[in-house]
């Protein structure tokens, strides 16, 4: 039996300090042998969002014992390491900064190659840390802070299909939580509030519904939110709203993918249709029995990743960096942090004001 790859993988670009040690069986299918995950959210709780020299510091303070414990909980020796794959982007670039530097001094003392791994590859090919996945498919990457499709052609090879001209769908979850009262991040209670409502009971905008191809817009959700929210006094009404808001993210998202689903058609000649959920939002029951019903009735194979999966992990980075090393394609020590870096650079930039659908 020839050794398998050994990597070490590092997250550390928004709230969550992250590391893992993951290898492959003979048929070449990762094994994930430690995923260690420390969340801040109660450091950025009372600000109601991430601060990002608070989770800096805390990615600062924790990184040397999460990467311990993650080589520890592995069961393998830290000699017995190939190679240490860290998030360059994006992200925030003071946070992106801890795991990077980490990493390539990791990396520099082992004497073993450094890899830089881009954040939504890692969400993006996700799936493949427990599912057999060919290329070509489909991702709807929805996060805290991204929302795209993107056409997964290869491994480095992407095609944006569509994305947020403004908010992520994440984010807007955390937004509507935040004008409802609710605690940061938000985004699970209002899945849990919109069981106890009427979906029916608010009329709420969906922009760019008939325009912008499989492009998506959550930001005027907010602002109507917001006007609702300033006439609602009982609990129910809360409900009703959270409810509300859940049935328009699912009709949009149903629309949206359906077109999505079309332009990918497009793009390739497919044996196999499938589609790939990844992302924090990922975990959303709701919108996953939709996108899994909307799939069947297109003849897609849906793949959604585990929910300890879907959110910040350093298993999918890892995971990106057996790919690369298996092809050899290892970074320099001066790899920059990149707080920007779209995984399809041809793309044009969709946001800001002005904005050509
Ligand atoms: O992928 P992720 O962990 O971090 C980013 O890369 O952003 O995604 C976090 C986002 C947050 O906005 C959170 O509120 C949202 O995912 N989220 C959810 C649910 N669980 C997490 N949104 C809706 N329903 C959920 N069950
Ligand atoms: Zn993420």
């Amino acid at each position: 039996m020839s050794k398998k790859p050994l990597i070490l993988g590092i997250e550390s670009s928004c709230d969550e300090t992250a590391a893992s040690l993951i290898t492959e069986n003979e048929q070449g299918i990762p094994i994930v042998l430690s995923n260690i995950i420390s969340s801040q959210v109660e450091v950025h709780k009372e600000f109601g969002g991430v601060v990002p020299e608070l989770a800096a510091r805390s990615h600062m303070e924790k990184i040397d014992w999460i990467v311990e414990k993650a080589i520890n909980d592995s069961g393998r020796k830290i000699e017995e390491i190939d190679a240490v794959a860290s998030t360059a982007g994006p992200g925030l670039i003071v946070c992106l900064s801890v795991g990077l530097s980490f990493g390539k001094a990791f990396a520099s003392a082992l004497n073993k190659p450094f890899i830089a791994v881009n954040h939504l590859e890692g969400h993006a090919l996700s799936p493949k840390l427990n599912s057999k996945l060919n290329y070509p498919y489909l991702v709807l990457l929805i996060s805290g802070g991204h929302s795209q499709f993107l056409n997964v052609q290869d491994l480095g090879k992407y095609k944006r299909l569509g994305t947020t001209i403004d908010d992520a769908l994440g984010e807007a979850f955390d937004k509507t939580a935040k004008l409802l009262g609710v605690e940061f991040p938000g985004g699970p209670q209002i899945e849990i509030m919109a069981e106890k409502g009427d979906s029916n009971k608010y009329d709420l905008p969906k922009p760019i519904f008939n325009k912008g191809g499989c492009n998506l817009s959550f930001a005027g959700l907010k602002t109507a939110i917001l006007k609702i929210t300033k006439n609602i006094k009982t609990d129910q009404e809360k409900f009703d709203l959270a409810a509300s808001f859940q049935k328009t993210v699912e009709e949009i998202l149903y629309k949206k993918t359906k077109i999505a689903f079309n332009e990918f058609e497009k793009q390739n000649k497919l044996k196999d249709k499938i589609f790939v959920v990844a992302g924090g939002v990922a975990a959303n029951k709701k919108i996953r029995t939709m996108l899994i019903n909307l799939c069947n009735e297109n003849n897609y194979k849906g793949i959604f990743p585990p929910i300890e999966l879907c959110g910040d992990n350093a298993a999918m980075i890892a995971m990106v960096g057996l790919e690369k090393f298996k092809l050899k394609q290892f970074s320099a020590l001066d790899h920059p942090a990149k707080p920007r870096w779209p995984l399809d650079e041809k793309a044009a930039f969709l946001k800001g004001a002005g904005v050509q659908l």
